[in-house]
């Protein structure tokens, strides 16, 4: 696999993570083999939530795979946390902190390599600060980031904990591309040219923030991947067309693609079938060239002015 650097941490992260959050929906014997498989290949980071299955993702991680010290030592295990489901959103201490002490024994070790805040809580105030530095001084977190966050918001977290954010969790893949789209029609009169997003792409790399992609190859539509979307008929033929230049499967073009861009983004894959992670794994360290990168971005029905 090859490994990329988070942020300007020194630790150095596989370029594929493991996403977690359908873990709490499988038996336990199949989340042992998908654990396992990533392990072998190299793919040792893996992302939770404590909301993925109300803290049951992570509590069939651990089990399934009989969490110990040394199994814990070759990992790296990333959570989130803020989303109250029902009530919304909270960045207050007590349920930063509270979260973090049900990851930790669901997940079976005593702390986390990175906490991300899942998403933002226009209500938060100096408590994160203090959230933050308790979790820092006991060490039961190493590094903090944010999921679904604009570059003002992430300016004003760094601000008020004196954090450097290390990571910005955002949906991206080559069927949402919208943080790419802004820049290339800059000026236009297209819908694609509005900023949605304070230009977060830009931003996290003139900041070395790590962008982690989620729902890498989610659809056009709620609940379709690129793989069943009849808006992605042209996207899937170029994927395949494209591929072949490189010896990849369609599925891990699609990941190599999101891997190519120079922001150095960590692709986090959602699959829990063992065979199309093993393919998926391929994508990592294979450069498609500037030509098919953009011929893919076309394919999926993006504007090129
Ligand atoms: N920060 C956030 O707000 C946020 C939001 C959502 C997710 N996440 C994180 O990102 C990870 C990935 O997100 P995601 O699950 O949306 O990712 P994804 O990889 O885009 O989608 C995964 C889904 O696609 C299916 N799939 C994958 N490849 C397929 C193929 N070749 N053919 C048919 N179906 C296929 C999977 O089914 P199979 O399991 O059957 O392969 C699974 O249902 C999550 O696990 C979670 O850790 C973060």
């Amino acid at each position: 696999m090859r490994k990329i650097e988070l942020s300007k941490t020194g630790l150095m992260v596989p370029d594929i993570a493991i996403g977690c959050m359908n873990y709490c929906g499988k038996e336990e014997k199949e989340i042992e083999v998908l654990v396992k498989t990533a392990m072998e290949m190299g793919a040792n980071f893996f992302d939770h939530a404590d909301i993925y299955g109300g803290g049951e993702s992570e509590r069939k991680f651990a089990s399934a795979i009989n969490m110990n010290g040394e199994l814990r030592s070759k990992m790296i295990l990333q959570s989130k946390c803020a989303i109250v489901p029902h009530q919304r959103y909270d960045f207050s201490k007590e349920h930063i902190l509270k979260s973090v002490d049900g990851t930790l024994q669901r997940l079976r070790t005593d702390y986390l390599d990175v906490l991300l805040l899942h998403r933002p809580d226009t209500l938060f105030d100096e408590e994160v600060a203090e959230a933050f530095a308790e979790l820092k001084k006991s060490g039961k977190v190493r590094f903090f980031g944010v999921s679904n966050h604009n570059p003002m918001q992430m300016q004003l977290l760094e601000k008020i904990t004196g954090e450097k954010l290390v990571a910005n969790q955002l949906q991206f893949g080559v069927a949402h591309s919208e943080m790419i789209a802004n820049g290339i029609n800059v000026n236009m009169k297209t819908p694609s040219a509005n900023v949605k997003d304070g230009a977060v792409l830009e931003y996290c790399r003139l900041t070395d923030t790590t962008i982690q992609a989620w729902g890498p190859v989610r659809g056009t539509v709620k609940g379709k991947t690129i793989f069943n979307d009849e808006n992605c008929t042209d996207l899937l033929k170029k994927l395949e067309e494209v591929g072949k230049e490189y010896g990849l499967s369609k599925e891990a073009t699609a990941i190599a693609w999101i891997l190519r861009h120079p922001a150095n983004m960590q692709a986090i894959l959602g699959t829990t079938n063992a065979d199309r992670l093993k393919d998926y794994l391929t994508a990592s360290g294979v450069k498609i060239d500037r030509q098919h990168w953009y011929d893919i971005y076309a394919a999926a029905g993006n504007n090129l002015p």
